[in-house]
């Protein structure tokens, strides 16, 4: 099993108990200043004790605009056209990586060897070879490398794991996860393998994978037969157009997955089925479900699958011999899910501490992303072989 999320847990009540420090700032750089770049500038700024110091996008004029859109004066920044350039001239604390998938690991590993910690955004990388590598680096660094999975900090995830320890539904032995959309490919640089290298299988999927695989403990991934295809994203009917393409030119320009499913061998004996999807002829691929031998968790899917409860869930069990089933009401978040993120990434810079989301359990995620792939290119079951790091 990996390693539990304990310190999530611990890092969260510290935020709900202390005030923030401000007699020592730490030092943001931006890698990549697009869209999921501006989520995390908002709460940068309103943390007193962090400051963006220097950001760096390779397309010319576009850190620039994102400074005036997001109420920074650029003069007041070191802006960069590369990650590269930002780290080797600038003293950071931090860096948060929202580069597109496919730079995931280098801006990582670079920041990593450049002693900076780092704040990654999902997925992982691509491959599992890309996390592996980034995991040696982060090893060989002894900085922090948190992933953004900010589903982890909703109290309804945490409330699955607690459901999953407290022994309610005895021991798991299957499991069905996933979601998806009818319609819902994001276009833009999500759609291209030398941008996003993976579909909906990493954008969405990895959260599903680690709702259901966070809940259990992370056990290992050992073998995986893996199906995607691209029916609806190639098809100029079913995909829309963005800011820069007309329909047909991203159907045109879409060479990745639009709707994976997978059966998923676990440690212990937990059978994993899952599909996810941004487009398809069905408004769900069903709900989330965790079979135990003492009872059961339905966990309701969403319209738009992105990593949250879709409503209250059921618990199933037997009580002195009768069929029960107990709701589990909607808990509200104490603060903006990316209001956490970025605090509990602060904080565990701040003080040295462990990574919120540590790259130890996200591995597992990615090499299952990584298996789906492979499987799928064979048209075979295979199994799933993890490097020491
Ligand atoms: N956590 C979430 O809720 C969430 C939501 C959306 C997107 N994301 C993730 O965030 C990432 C970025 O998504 P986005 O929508 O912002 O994409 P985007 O294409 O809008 O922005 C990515 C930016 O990174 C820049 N870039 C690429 N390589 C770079 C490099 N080496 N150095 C510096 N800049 C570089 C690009 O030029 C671009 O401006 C994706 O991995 C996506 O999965 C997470």
């Amino acid at each position: 099993m990996a390693k539990d999320d304990s310190v999530l847990n611990q890092t969260m009540q510290a935020i709900e108990e202390k005030a923030v420090d401000t007699s020592k700032k730490v030092r943001v750089g931006l890698i990549g200043t697009g869209w999921i770049a501006e989520a995390h500038t908002k709460q940068y700024l309103k943390f007193p004790d962090a400051e963006i110091v220097a950001m760096a996008d390779p397309i010319p004029g576009k850190a620039e605009k994102f400074c005036l859109r997001n109420g920074i004066d650029p003069a007041s920044v070191h802006i960069y056209p590369d990650h590269a350039s930002m780290l080797a001239h600038e003293q950071l604390d931090a860096v948060s990586v929202c580069t597109y998938n496919a730079t995931h690991a280098q801006c990582t590993i670079d920041a990593l060897n450049a002693g900076v910690n780092v704040l990654l955004e999902k997925p992982f990388t691509v491959t599992l070879d890309e996390a592996v590598a980034v995991m040696k680096a982060e090893k060989a660094s002894g900085k922090i490398l948190s992933i953004g999975f900010q589903p982890r900090m909703d109290p309804n995830m945490q409330q699955i794991k607690k459901i999953v320890e407290s022994g309610e539904l005895g021991e798991i032995y299957y499991i069905q996860t996933g979601g998806g959309r009818r319609r819902g490919i994001p276009c833009s640089t999500f759609i291209e393998k030398k941008t996003a290298g993976i579909g909906a299988l990493g954008d969405i999927g990895c959260y599903s994978l680690d709702m259901v695989l966070n809940a259990i403990g992370y056990p290992k991934p050992l073998t995986v037969s893996g199906y995607t295809s691209n029916f609806f994203g190639t098809n100029p009917l079913y995909i829309s157009k963005d800011q820069d393409h007309t329909a047909e030119e991203n159907a045109a320009r879409f060479d990745v997955d639009d709707f994976a499913a997978a059966f998923i061998r676990l440690e212990g004996g937990v059978i994993l089925d899952f599909r996810i999807s941004w487009a398809m002829h069905l408004d769900t691929p069903g709900d989330t479900v965790i079979l135990g031998k003492k009872g059961a968790l339905r966990i309701p899917s969403t319209e738009c699958w992105n990593g949250t409860v879709g409503g209250e869930m059921t618990l199933y069990t037997d009580m002195a011999g009768l069929q029960t089933e107990t709701k589990i009401p909607i808990l509200p978040a104490p603060r903006p899910l990316f209001e956490m993120k970025i605090r509990s990434f602060l904080d565990a810079v701040k003080e040295g501490g462990k990574a919120p989301v540590p790259s130890s359990q996200i591995l597992y995620n990615q090499a299952i992303i990584d298996g789906i792939m492979k499987s799928a290119e064979l048209g075979r079951e295979i199994e799933i072989n993890i490097p020491e790091i």
